[in-house]
Formats: C-alpha cells, structure tokens, sequence
C-alpha cells in the first residue's frame, strides 16, 4: 500500500540529544543506515553541528553517501551557555519550549517527507511531534536498558514509599520496588536526580512519565547487548516487545564499515580537538600499565576534586593518560602556578595530559590497564568490549545506576560513587591495577568476549540491525 511518502529509499531523520556520547553513538547508526541503503537526514543542535563541522570533517566523511544530509535546529539555550556541569539540565526545559515547535515546523516542510524518524527516546517532545503528524518513530536510546527500567519504576517506587530520598542519612537503605534489581540497588544507585532534597513526588513522577511515554514508540534501538542486560531487558519487553538491541555500537560499526571504505572507530565524531600525541606516548609505555582517566564531555569538577584525582593518581605510582576538557575545571582551573610541585613532577614522570583523546584507540591500546571513568554509558560499553576494567567515579544521571552494575552486577571494575579522596583514589587504583586486578582482567575479557561475538556476523546484535533496517523499509510502502 503506498503511503504518499513512499520513495525508492526510506527517508528516516536521525535526532540525537544533544551531548557528545549520544551524538557520537548515533551518528555512527547514522551511517550504518546510510549503507544500508536509507536516505538520512541527521537532526544537530546548530551548536553542537559547528563543532562537528570544526572538529570531526563530517562534510567530506558524508559526502559520499548519497542522500545523507545535516540539518541543524535550536537546541533553545543561548549561544553563550555552558551546556555543561550542573546547567546542563536547562537544556531539557529550552528544547520543550523553543526546538519542539521548530521542530514541527521542519517535518511539514521537508522534502521528501520523513517515511520514519529515529529520536532519542530522553527527548520526549519528538514523539509527541511525531504522533501528532502521523511519522512513524522509533526511539533510539544511548544509555543503559538498567537506567530506562530504572526511570520507568519511578511510579513504583513512590507507591512503595521508597522515594524520595530522605537526605544523605538515607542513601544505603535498598530500594526493592525495581523489578531485576532487588537484590543490589540502594538509594545512592538511583539516578542522580532523586537525589534532590526537596524533590516532590509530582517531579519525580514526570521522569517516569517521560520513560513510560518513550516505550509507546514503534520500537526501541538500545547501545546494549543480551548477555550485559539480558535480565533487564526481559523486563522492558513486557511493556515494548520490540527491541533492537544493537550494542556495542562502536564495535558493531567497526564489523560492518571495512577497513576498505577507510572508515575507522577514530573517525571521530568528537566536539573537540582530538589529541593523538598520547598514541605515541601509549606505544612507550608497558603493556597494562596506564590508567585512561576521562569524565566525560559534561562532568565540570572542582579545583579541590582535581587536586585530590591528581595526588591520589600521582601517590598511587600508576601511569596515567588524563584527559581535562577545556572548561572542564570550575573555580581557578588546572595546572595553575601554585600547582604543588610533586604532582607536576610525578606527572612529569609517568603522566601525560590531553584535552581531548581519540578515546577508542586509547582503549584498545595494549598499555592501557584500566579506566577511570564518570560511567557515562558510551565509555562504559567502549571499555567493556575493549575488555579494560574500571574504577567508576560516577558524576550525574546515570551515571550513578551505571557504575553499580559495574561493580557489583558485571563484576568488571570498582564503584568508587560518592567519595573524593586522594588516599582513597590512591587505593582502589591499585586495587585495580595490582590487587585485585586477576579477578577484574578475567570477567572483563569475558565480557568483552560476549560482547564481540554479538556484533559478528548472525550474532544477535548484527540480526537485530538487519531487523531494524527491513522494519524501516517496510515502513515506508
Ligand atoms: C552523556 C552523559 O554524561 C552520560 O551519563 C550518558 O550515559 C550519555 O550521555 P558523556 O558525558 O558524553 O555522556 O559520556 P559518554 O556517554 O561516556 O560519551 C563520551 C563519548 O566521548 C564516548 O563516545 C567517548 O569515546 C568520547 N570521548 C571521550 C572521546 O572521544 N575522547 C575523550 O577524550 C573523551
């Protein structure tokens, strides 16, 4: 049956949220759909698409593909805004207001019309846009199933009396009304929003809502694999049977875009200027020596944080490969002229400093021994099947739920959540790197095992993929 919309090849229009992790991740499914045969239409904040456009050549990367085409749209923040730290959650509210009716605006009139849209599942608005123009949508999400399953029993937990949180005297008591976490969540795993003293039931109740609403799509695409979140995502089946579980993404897009089409994982889809002097650093240093340490592109951290990561990182006698954003430092910033001298002497021994690393290759490099990570979801998966443990220090969202599973779940790393301390850096980094570091190498290597052969050809990450795009294209006739 035609629907008017239909052409020789489905337009599907890709919309991420607007942050590293999740722009990285989805562009690299924009061009997985690319090959596949679809026309896309990749939907950037016009923010965040100058710096691809500066950092990360798309242009010329994309030009090949016939039909691929950035658009831009307003993201509602002022250009002067930090997006970062804790501002960052403003962007929420000023995409609700502002980029949501330019948004209605832009599928009236674009040509072709959208046969299907792929948005992210945190940016609520676009379903609604979508189903208020009849555009078929699926919803992609680049965090955790354990955080969607998470947010999704907030109502859960309010009828249970598990929240809110009752101040920071509260944190340890176990949460039980999340169905496949019982035995291990306390309140400090939930994510970072319930934290709020004063945040009311009606507020905590709009996050399920939103969760709940973004399991009504078509179907849902997730940056996971079986065997990591396989309970969980039994779980999220009862309430959306259709998922694609296409993850790791990065690992997947290295399978299915051969060395021939000169594509690889350091591509780059990086909003900063990436720095590969550290590769030739890395291919001086021992094999698993070095601890990667990276926060992320949003984490902002003290002056007195910094200092205690450095000396804890410094005392503990590993080598390290630091990445420090630019402005990723409040207060008088990093490296300045009172920085005491054993760290600028340590770090001058055994230590290198980028601004911004080609993250990928860092962890696939055979000196790097473990990864002091925020648990962003994206490095999360990149460490996992880059097979490298992780001392987690998480800093918001999801981060917090993420590294518990890390921990205590997966067994693949430590969850240092809550504490700053350079005696305590100093001690879980050599539980990671010395200590404990049999038991964390084994169940990485095992997972990132797992993990692979979800991407390789037949697994079920590759089908699902092959899935997502024959659904697509049924689409659209
Ligand atoms: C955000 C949220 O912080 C996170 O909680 C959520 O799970 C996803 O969105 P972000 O801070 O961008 O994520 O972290 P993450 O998801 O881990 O993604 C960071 C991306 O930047 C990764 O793909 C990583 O490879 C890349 N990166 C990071 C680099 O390429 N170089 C670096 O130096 C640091």
């Amino acid at each position: 049956m035609e629907s008017g919309r239909s052409q020789a090849s489905p337009h599907v229009l890709i919309f991420p949220l607007p942050i590293q992790g999740p722009v990285n991740a989805m562009l690299k499914l924009a061009e997985l759909c690319a090959t596949s045969g679809l026309k896309v239409s990749f939907l950037n904040s016009e923010y965040n698409h100058n710096r691809l456009v500066r950092f990360a050549n798309i242009h010329s990367r994309f030009g090949k593909y016939p039909g691929f085409e950035f658009r831009t749209i307003s993201d509602g923040l002022p250009r002067d805004h930090p997006r970062s730290g804790s501002r960052f959650m403003e962007i929420f509210e000023a995409m609700n207001l502002r980029t949501k009716p330019l948004l209605k605006d832009m599928l009236v009139e674009i040509s072709p019309p959208v046969d299907c849209i792929i948005g992210d599942g945190i940016l609520g608005f676009v379903l609604d846009v979508a189903n208020e123009l009849g555009i078929p949508i699926i919803n992609c999400c680049t965090i955790g199933a354990c955080y969607l399953w998470s947010n999704y029993s907030i109502p859960d937990m309010i009828e249970a009396g598990e929240l809110p949180i009752k101040g920071s005297e509260d944190m340890d008591r176990p949460i039980t009304a999340v169905p496949g976490m019982e035995k291990f969540l306390r309140c400090r795993d939930l994510p970072s929003f319930c934290r709020a003293s004063n945040m009311s039931d009606s507020t905590l109740l709009r996050y399920g809502t939103v969760t709940r609403k973004s399991l009504t799509a078509c179907g849902l695409i997730l940056n996971t694999f079986e065997e990591l979140e396989g309970p969980i995502l039994s779980q999220i089946r009862t309430k959306c049977p259709n998922i694609y579980t296409i993850g790791p993404l990065n690992e997947h897009f290295k399978i299915r875009l051969s060395p021939e089409n000169e594509v690889s994982s350091q591509s780059s889809n990086c909003f900063w200027e990436v720095d590969r002097n550290c590769m030739s650093w890395l291919d001086k240093q021992p094999n698993q020596s070095v601890v990667y340490v990276s926060f992320g592109s949003i984490a902002v951290m003290s002056d007195e944080q910094i200092l205690e990561f450095w000396h804890g990182l410094v005392n503990s006698k590993k080598r390290f490969l630091w990445v420090v954003r630019p402005n990723s430092v409040a207060g008088k910033g990093f490296q300045g002229e009172d920085t005491p001298v054993e760290l600028v002497e340590g770090t001058k021994e055994r230590g290198y400093i980028v601004g911004w690393a080609p993250q990928e290759d860092v962890l696939g490099h055979q000196a790097v021994g473990g990864f002091l990570t925020h648990s962003g979801w994206n490095s999360t998966m990149e460490s996992i099947v880059a097979g490298v443990p992780m001392l987690c220090w998480p800093y918001f969202a999801d981060q917090q739920l993420n590294s518990r599973f890390v921990g205590e779940v997966w067994k693949l790393g430590i969850d240092m959540k809550d504490a700053c301390d350079r005696k305590i850096i100093e001690k879980m980094v050599n539980d990671l790197m010395v200590e404990r570091r049999d038991e964390f190498v084994k169940s990485a290597a095992e997972m990132a095992r797992l993990a692979k052969a979800c991407v390789t050809v037949g697994g079920p990450s590759y089908c699902n993929f092959d899935r997502l795009i024959e659904d697509i294209k049924s689409i659209s006739l």
